[in-house]
């Protein structure tokens, strides 16, 4: 008996020969994720050490080969270059001349993050600057929060991290990012702000920031490293994925406006939870490591630098990243 062609195609629903998934495929036509120029952001390290423009202005890093620590007015050059490329966002990392115990060159008026950020806004109108807002870049030991009996102590801290906000808000910063992992960190930050007329400053919170062995390179660059201990009695384990989803859910109730999971490519799977369960702004971090692992790599030619830029990058907006800090932000904005 002949089958009719109804019963046919019921017979075939969903199997080959009928399905053929190669009959899209090489049109290219769907793409899921896209990435976006307007989406990176840049991290940029601003090094008090440096003066001028030119070459005096400008320090090679040697664990992120093609990054650089840079002077005030090289920074800006900087910034005109990226926003000349579509780049909307900067993230800045101060490198002070003088640090102490209690990192208090990071709430300085006229210390280097503040001047920077005063001259950026001065000279590149329409560019969104982004303040990093830690303590580790600032202290003698190198820990993200204050010592007290061979330990960083919470509570303390907060109250420091409330008066940097302020003093970065005040020189122009758009939104402050919260790095160091203290608990109540953003409420204390929206707070501090808030009570300082402020209230238009946003907060970008690495909510979700695991202690990676990914971030040595930055260490380098930003000259952060701690000189005992290490940072697990505030960073994230890097086994746990439920634990980020509580940090980002505290963060949110706090005032967050954008949260961040950290690093991004080890991490995708917290990325696309977060993104699954929370609707605000996310962001994600591919860090110094992933930056520098591919660096390496395609220079020994083990590995196609843009290719894998891309892939890895474009990873990250798939698992649901709205944002992706990159030091990789200028090499993709020109292929895009
Ligand atoms: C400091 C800070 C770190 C990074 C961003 N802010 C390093 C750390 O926590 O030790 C890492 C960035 C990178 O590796 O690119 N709180
Ligand atoms: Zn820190």
């Amino acid at each position: 008996m002949m089958m009719g062609v109804e019963e046919e195609h019921e017979k075939m629903n969903g199997l080959f020969p009928a399905v053929r998934m190669r009959r899209l495929r090489k049109l290219k036509l769907i793409k899921e994720a896209r990435l976006y120029t307007d989406e990176l952001i840049l991290p940029l390290f601003i090094d008090e050490h440096l003066k001028g423009a030119g070459g005096s202005g400008r320090r090679p890093i040697e664990s992120m080969p093609g990054q650089y620590r840079l002077s005030i007015e090289e920074a800006v050059k900087e910034v005109l270059e990226a926003r000349s490329l579509g780049i909307k966002s900067i993230l800045l990392f101060g490198i002070p001349l003088r640090k102490d115990e209690r990192g208090s060159e990071s709430f300085n008026e006229d210390g280097i993050i503040q001047r920077a950020v005063r001259r950026i806004k001065e000279e590149v109108g329409d560019v969104i600057v982004i303040t990093d807002l830690c303590l580790c870049e600032y202290t003698t030991h190198g820990h993200c929060g204050l010592i007290e009996d061979g330990r960083v102590v919470n509570d303390p801290t907060l109250e420091i991290l409330g008066r940097i906000a302020v003093s970065q808000a005040e020189a122009g910063a758009d939104i402050v990012a919260p790095s160091g992992m203290m608990d109540g960190m953003v409420g204390a930050i929206r707070t501090a702000l808030d009570e300082n007329g402020l209230s238009d400053t946003a907060i970008m919170s690495y909510a979700a920031k695991y202690c990676s062995a990914l971030y040595g390179p930055f260490r380098d660059a930003a000259d952060s490293g701690y000189k005992f201990g290490d940072r697990s009695s505030y960073q994230m384990d890097s086994a746990n994925a439920r634990e980020a989803l509580r940090e980002v859910e505290l963060d949110i109730r706090e005032g967050a406006d954008i949260v961040m999971v950290k690093p991004a490519i080890f991490y995708l799977d917290v990325i696309s939870r977060v993104r699954a369960r929370f609707d605000i702004p996310l962001a994600a971090y591919n860090v110094s490591g992933e930056y520098s692992m591919l660096v390496a790599a395609s220079d020994k030619g083990y590995l196609k630098k843009e290719e894998v830029m891309m892939e890895g990058l474009t990873a990250i907006k798939r698992a649901g990243a709205d944002l992706i800090i990159t030091y990789f932000a200028k090499e993709a904005a020109r292929l895009l």
